[in-house]
This record gives structure tokens, sequence and C-alpha cells, in this order.
């Protein structure tokens, strides 16, 4: 007995954990911050560890009254219909979903160079097939139409992630519009907004919609998380905002009950809870600020919650910074082996992280001189 042939897939590097760093370092967790996966410096939002507790008692039934209510709750700060919402176990899980509903073997789908390992991953896993457009670092990884369209072959799907991770460059919306149009019509332009909230961007959700002046479209969709923004990485939850007119194929791929009882309660306090939203943006804000200053290298504008710097050797560098307790993420593994991503921290952990990288830098310029 074997599973199917799966060389062609590639395990997901997930940022390391401060437990699993500790115990290689043989030092205490609290000595330790992780500034590697993007997370929200900030925790979950107080509201939505009430409303976790409260439903420790409920998990016995299956989530069909809260998956309701946070999927109208959805619906009405993005001001569409409830179907439009397809709530998913995070981001990644509307991945899947939108690749069961849109792929047939062998159909092909686009995505960026250096870019989210997920979408390729997960249309492997649905006997698809995966293709690249490159962003270029000397060119700021910025994102245009002309561009994706000169990498672009008739793919079933073409994904955008603005803002991008992990340089956090966007896309302008008319430049997506432009793109749906000049690509066929059964392309469906996917815009990953995972990083949203940072962005000071409209969603794409108005080319879907047709506001703000766009041609409402049925080829671009969207997806959205509670990782980041909200702090509920933990939890598993993520959607897609997809056109009226072909929503209905959600009741025919998604996985039932994937979005548990607690993840959608929490989520339902959580959007409610725009305070923390707030204060986790401004924080981000400041950080990216300090770390575009203060850090001795170079470091690329960026619109989430996080920024990539130019170090030169990303895995000593990443190295000695763990040593010295400072977890940030290599960036080998997307192909970009000379830089480094570190998360927005709190104001004291972005202190510590610039301090960190600016001695690891001074001692390995030391390093290289003598
Ligand atoms: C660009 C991008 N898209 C999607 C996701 C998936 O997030 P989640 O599954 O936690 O909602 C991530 C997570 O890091 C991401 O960076």
């Amino acid at each position: 007995m074997k599973p199917r042939d799966l060389s062609h897939h590639v395990a997901y590097q997930a940022g390391r954990g401060i437990e699993e760093v500790a115990r290689e370092l043989e030092c205490d967790p609290s000595e330790l911050i992780k500034l590697a996966s993007n997370e929200n410096p900030h925790g979950p939002s107080p509201a939505a560890i009430v409303a976790i507790r409260d439903a420790a008692t409920d998990v016995s039934s299956y989530p069909k009254a809260a998956h309701a209510d946070l999927v109208e709750a959805i619906a009405d700060r993005w001001e569409i219909t409830p179907p439009q919402v397809w709530l998913a176990n995070g981001g990644d899980g509307f991945i899947d979903y939108l690749h069961r509903a849109l792929l047939e073997p062998d159909d092909g789908i686009l995505v960026p160079d250096p870019g989210f390992a997920y979408y390729g991953m997960s249309a492997h896993f649905h006997h698809g097939q995966v293709r690249t457009y490159p962003l270029a670092a000397d060119d700021d990884f910025a994102q245009n139409a002309t561009d994706i369209c000169d990498s672009y072959n008739s793919e079933r799907v073409i994904w955008i992630t603005s803002p991008h991770n992990p340089s956090g460059s966007t896309m302008a919306l008319e430049e997506i519009e432009r793109l749906a149009i000049e690509t066929d019509d059964d392309t469906l332009i996917v815009v990953d907004e995972a990083y949203g909230e940072f962005a000071d961007l409209e969603s794409a959700v108005a080319l879907i919609e047709g506001r703000q002046g766009f041609d409402a479209r049925e080829d671009v969709a969207v997806l959205r998380t509670f990782s980041k923004a909200y702090g509920l990485a933990g939890l598993r939850l993520g959607y897609g905002i997809v056109p009226a007119t072909w929503a209905d194929a959600y009741a025919r791929v998604n996985t039932p009950f994937a979005a548990s009882e607690i993840a959608c309660r929490a989520g339902l306090a959580a959007i409610e809870d725009t305070e923390h939203v707030t204060r986790t943006v401004e924080t981000a804000t400041d950080a990216k600020a300090t770390m575009g200053d203060r850090i001795n290298a170079h470091v690329w504008p960026s619109e989430g919650n996080f920024v990539l710097v130019d170090v030169g050797d990303a895995t000593t560098v990443a190295e000695a910074m763990q040593e010295r307790g400072v977890i940030v993420r290599d960036c080998s593994s997307f192909g970009l082996p000379n830089c480094i991503r570190i998360t927005c921290g709190t104001d004291a952990e972005t202190e510590r992280a610039v301090e960190t990288l600016n001695a690891v830098l001074d001692s390995h310029v030391e390093v290289g001189d003598a």
C-alpha cells in the first residue's frame, strides 16, 4: 500500500514556533520573540476571547447557526449577499474550495514567484498544473497587468496577492481590471487580500460589485482572513467573496462544518471589535516606519504587517538573530536567499528586532572585513 505519486508535492514550510526554538536553544520561551508568521502582536480581540470561552459549552452542536450568523455579518460588512461569502477553514480553506470549484484535471493556475506556497500546493491536490509569473526585486516586486499577461497561457485561475507576501507590494484595482479584461472569459482572477486591512488600498470587492466607477465582473474573486488583523490565526477562519452569479457552487464544494463553532463565534465577536483592528493597523504602521528608518539594510516599502529586508545572507542572519532571541522568516524558501521578512511587533518587539538585526549586520560586516 502506498499513497499516490506525491513527488510533485512539496511540504509547506511554516515559520518556526517559539517553543520549538526555545527547546533547541535550551532557553526559556519568554526570552524569545517571534516575528516570523505575520501574526497579530496584540493577540485576539478581547471580545473574541470572551466569545471563545462562552462557546465552550456549545461545542456538542454542529456550527450551523453560528455559521449563518457570521456569514450574514460578513455580508453586511461588505454590502453583498450572504451566498457570496464562502466561509472556510482559514484563507487556505478558501483556496481549496476555489480549486475544487474551478479546476478540471490538468487545468492550470498562474501564481506569483516569489509567492505564497499554498496556491500551488492546493492546485496539485486538485490535479491542476502550476505556472508562475515573476515579480522582480529590482522593480520593487511591482505588479501590473502587462507583465502578468506576458506569462499568461489561458490558465483557469490567476492568483494576485495584494498586499503581496513576502514583499508587501500591491496591485492597483485599475491594473486588476485590465488583467481581467485582457484574459479569457473563463479565467478567474483571485485577489488574495489576507493583509488587506493593513493596506492603503480599496478592496477588489469593488470590481465584483461594480462600485467606484468599475463595471461589475464575474471573473474576479477575493480572499480575506481572520488570521492577521483580527488575531485569530490559531482558530483557522477565512472566507472568499465571489460574484453572485456562481456563488451557489459553494454548497457543492465545501467541507461540511469546516469552520468550527468556536471559530464562528470568535469571528462574529472580532468583526464587531473595530477598535482592536484599528489598534493593530496603527501598531503595524508605526513598526513599518521604524524598521524602514532604522534598519541598516534595504527595506522594501510594505502595505502588509511585515517588511522584507535585503540582508545579504538570509540563513546566516536569521540564525544569528534567533540565537539572540528574535525569530524572523528566512525567505530562502521563497527563492529569496538574500532576504528576511520581519513581522511588525509591538513597539518593544519591533525595537528589539531592529537593534538585534543591526547588531547582527554589524558583526557580519566585521567578520567580512577581518
Ligand atoms: C498571502 C497569504 N494568503 C493566505 C494566507 C492564509 O492564511 P490563513 O489560512 O491563516 O487564513 C496567508 C497566510 O500566511 C498568506 O500569507
